[in-house]
């Protein structure tokens, strides 16, 4: 597997590889939620890239970004094992040779959910993956359903642009308890982790939205929202420190 951390390297080994080309952008810190993307990834072309990057535009706030879990050498460990071509781990200079004076800016629905309790958080999501979407000239990029919205909003994007890339959509990878896979879990304290499955229980119960949010601020959640998008119901809460997100198709969980 090849490391790259150049953009004019990422650029020339890219331009020598032939057949189709996956990819996938991670934040590292890898678990079997990421690990899902690559396996389809791996099943549907010939090579597959993956980025590790922790993105400092999206993070609102310098403590997340501070305390994101980071586990290089592991993460490169996993992704040789299970057959990745290579892992782009570009630095901040490397990547935003503008200094992010260039923005990709979405005017409606990066405003709503998680963009409104998060200013400016989408804005560098999308910005930062145009930049690898067009570096890696993949014919496919991966993402999880875990981030519904980041989703939708990439496949905005990649519209509104005309990128020649097809987004696939891979379904939530879950711990057995029902707590959906994410690299901030190792930040809840082990009383929180006990607590932390009811969000995905609650949500796919049938009570009414408004008894979902009471339960589970009564139980020590803070909920920033709970709203259907499309056919899903997206929730945000916050236990702790650490903030979680989920989602469940509307029909696995109660309406108004
Ligand atoms: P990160 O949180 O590292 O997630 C990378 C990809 O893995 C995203 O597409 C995310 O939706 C997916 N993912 C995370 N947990 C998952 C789970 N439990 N089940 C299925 N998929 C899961 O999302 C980002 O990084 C960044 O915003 C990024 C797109 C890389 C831009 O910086």
């Amino acid at each position: 597997m090849h490391q790259i951390k150049q953009i004019n390297a990422l650029q020339a080994y890219r331009a020598e590889l032939r057949g189709t080309v996956g990819f996938v952008p991670t934040m590292g810190a890898l678990h079997a939620g990421h690990l899902s993307l690559i396996e389809v990834a791996l099943n549907e072309n010939d090579h597959v890239l993956v980025s590790i990057f922790v993105n400092p535009t999206q993070f609102d706030q310098s403590s997340d970004l501070e305390n994101y879990p980071n586990q290089l050498a592991e993460d490169l460990r996993q992704l040789e094992k299970i057959g990745v071509t290579a892992v782009f781990t570009p630095d901040y200079a490397a990547l935003y040779p503008d200094n992010y004076n260039y923005q990709i800016i979405e005017k409606e629905l990066s405003q709503r959910f998680c963009g409104a309790h998060r200013a400016g958080h989408f804005d560098g999501v999308l910005s930062v993956v145009i930049k690898l979407l067009n570096l890696t000239v993949s014919d496919k990029a991966y993402f999880g359903e875990k981030d519904y919205q980041q989703l939708q909003l990439i496949k905005g994007m990649v519209a509104a642009f005309f990128i020649p890339c097809e987004i696939v959509a891979c379904p939530i990878i879950r711990e057995p308890d029902g707590l959906a896979m994410s690299s901030r879990n190792v930040r809840l304290s082990a009383v929180e982790r006990k607590i932390a499955p009811e969000l995905y229980a609650t949500l796919i119960n049938q009570d009414s939205l408004a008894d979902k949010t009471s339960h589970l601020n009564d139980i020590g959640f803070e909920v920033d929202y709970l709203e259907q998008l499309d056919d899903r119901l997206l929730i945000a809460a916050r236990l702790g420190q650490v903030r979680l997100i989920d989602n469940v198709p509307i029909s696995a969980g109660a309406r108004s």
